[in-house]
């Protein structure tokens, strides 16, 4: 059976276009039941509705605790009844309040290997970190979301993406959106054959 998905995203959705797309196509045996953004004007929105996918904006509302917000963020989550919610460029630390109603369903997306550059600009500090030669190369990873852990968590892939010494952090940005959309749609894949499987 296809797998539900809700995805969360912040912005541009470029990752969520590569999922959409994917089920276009029959790549990623799965439907996009609902996408969610934290910000009115969060270009993913757009392509979800280019898509005819149920697309909205979930605002804060004036003074609400990250935990009131993430446990009203939950209910209207639940009621897409997902497989699997993907955080696609979903820019929030999601808190217990939303976490313990998805255990082992929450899958993020982050732009570098595990354990390294976690939170914003992870791009721009790769990069940086480069030129001062502390790294060689970055990378990519796909990982379960257990807890508030900033971009950390059970990995369930993760691959490597070479910065060259003649690179831009528009080449290298370009390079690490490009390994993202293939190794989400991957992934997602995985998991969701997986769970075929087992059930
Ligand atoms: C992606 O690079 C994703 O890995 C990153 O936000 C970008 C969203 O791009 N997420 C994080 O940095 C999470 N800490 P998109 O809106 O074009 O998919």
């Amino acid at each position: 059976m296809s797998a539900r998905l809700v995805v969360l995203i912040s912005g541009n959705g470029s990752n969520l276009q590569a999922i959409l797309d994917a089920c276009a196509s029959g790549e990623l045996d799965a439907s996009v039941v609902s996408v969610i953004s934290n910000k009115a004007d969060a270009y993913g929105l757009t392509r979800a509705h280019n898509a005819g996918v149920e697309a909205l904006h979930f605002a804060k509302l004036e003074n609400e605790s990250r935990s009131d917000y993430d446990a009203r963020l939950a209910v209207c989550v639940s009621a897409y009844l997902p497989d699997y919610v993907v955080l696609a460029g979903w820019m929030r630390i999601l808190s217990s309040s939303f976490l313990l109603s998805f255990p082992s369903r929450v899958v993020n997306l982050h732009p570098a290997l595990p354990k390294t550059f976690p939170g914003v600009h992870a791009i721009e500090r790769a990069y940086a970190a480069y030129q001062r030669g502390e790294i060689k190369h970055t990378g990519v990873m796909v990982h379960l979301v257990p807890d508030e852990g900033v971009d950390n968590g059970p990995v369930l892939a993760a691959q490597i993406v070479p910065i060259f010494a003649d690179d831009t952090l528009e080449s290298l940005e370009a390079r690490i959106h490009g390994a993202e959309h293939g190794l989400l749609v991957k992934t997602l894949q995985e998991i969701v054959t997986k769970n075929n499987r087992l059930s």
